[in-house]
């Protein structure tokens, strides 16, 4: 078994720290407030969601809710996803607790079936049956406020509903929101800009309506002695430097700590005490593996997105992109190519940046990829 868990839900005894973090949510929630949950991508905040969940003041005293609408386009999708969410979590808790929700969505009465021999639920719910989103939305959250339980829902990757065809989506969402007693909410998700902007500024309709936490990376010495932990309840050696170079080379980004450190306990032999060495070895190995999916990648790029891309792995984090210096550094075309590609980079998330005050900087959304451009290119 390996300890270091890279997907699924992970155990709480193999789950790193977020103490705080942890508790805090508790505290928040439990004290009836709406919270924001963001992160750089892959910091870990779909599992700290899991986690909190699994707290005893949480578990079987919330109904708890979780939907990821990051593939969701339209406001249809967006009650769908929730809807289908809520069945799934329902449908273990017995036909009374089912039944509750059934009754209330009346919209989608037809979509429901039980099956007339073994009496087990079925929902089978298409887009097209979802005919006016906005009145199954009212039933969701009519249902939500009316649950045998307190509920708790979670949506992530939240920042999509801003891409919505629907106008006023915000404003609908924060109306609902606004008037429950009986559930709250976390928002999540990593597009920080776009998240900020929802919740930060006056004129938007979520504004101030949440208390937010951001999502930093795990401290080293306690990822370091968790790591370490690991190996030994295994009974199996790592030597400190080695698990600080394994969080140091991925400046703690969990993820990619946790992902390499899932390879080095599956591919050194359990007899040996990991040194730094290993750690380099099964990273080069890592980035050998992916080569050809990079390559993949890289073959769909233009020149010029190519070579911005190139330019700004090899700088990790990239500020004044569009200035002379960069350009001149880089040998880059001009300004507004460099402008452009980046533009496509982002929409493909390729690309990330972090905005503080007019200054972006910008770095790779894979931290492997960068690290294979660097050495490839
Ligand atoms: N507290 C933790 N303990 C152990 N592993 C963790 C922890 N947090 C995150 N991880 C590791 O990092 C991976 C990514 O975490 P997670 O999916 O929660 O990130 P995310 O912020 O939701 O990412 P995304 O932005 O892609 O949605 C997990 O699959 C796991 O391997
Ligand atoms: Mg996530």
């Amino acid at each position: 078994m390996n300890p270091f868990y890279i997907t699924g839900i992970i155990p709480p005894e193999h789950f790193c720290d977020r103490e705080i973090e942890t508790q805090w949510l508790v505290r928040t929630v439990t004290g009836e407030a709406d919270v924001l949950l963001t992160s750089p991508r892959r910091m870990g905040k779909t599992q700290l969601i899991r986690h909190f969940y699994n707290q005893p003041e949480i578990k079987g005293h919330y109904h708890t809710f979780y939907a990821d609408i990051y593939p969701t386009t339209s406001l249809h999708e967006f009650v769908l996803f929730l809807s289908k969410e809520i069945y799934s979590v329902l449908v273990p808790k017995g036909k009374a607790v089912l039944d509750r929700f059934l009754s209330v969505l009346h919209s989608l009465t037809g979509s429901f079936t039980y099956d007339p021999v073994s009496g087990v639920p079925s929902f089978d719910v298409k887009l097209g049956d979802i005919q006016a989103p906005e009145l199954t939305l009212g039933e969701i959250f009519d249902y939500l406020e009316k649950a045998d339980l307190p509920c708790i829902f979670a949506i992530d990757e939240f920042q999509q509903i801003a891409r919505y065809p629907e106008k006023n989506v915000e404003a609908l969402l924060r109306s609902h929101v606004q008037t429950m007693n009986n559930c709250r909410f976390i928002f999540a998700g990593s597009n920080r800009h776009i998240l900020e902007n929802m919740f930060h500024s006056a004129a938007k309709p979520f504004y101030n309506c949440t208390e937010q936490l951001y999502l930093d990376r795990i401290a080293r010495e306690k990822y370091v002695a968790f790591i370490i932990a690991k190996f030994r309840e295994a009974e199996r050696e790592i030597l400190s430097g080695a698990a600080q170079l394994a969080y140091n080379l991925f400046e703690g980004h969990t993820y990619y700590v946790h992902n390499l450190m899932h390879h080095v306990f599956s591919y050194v032999a359990p007899e040996k005490t990991v040194d730094e060495n290993d750690i380099l070895f099964v990273l080069d190995n890592l980035l050998e593996e992916k080569s050809h999916a990079f390559a993949g990648e890289m073959s769909h790029l233009n020149y010029q997105q190519k070579e911005t891309l190139i330019a700004i792995a090899k700088a990790g984090k990239a500020t004044g992109v569009t200035s002379v210096a960069f350009i001149k550094k880089n040998a880059l075309k001009s300004p507004s190519s460099v402008q452009y590609a980046i533009s496509t980079l982002l929409d493909n998330q390729i690309l990330t940046y972090e905005q503080e005050g007019r200054t972006k900087t910008y770095s790779l959304e894979d931290r492997f990829l960068e690290m294979w451009i660097r050495r490839t290119y």
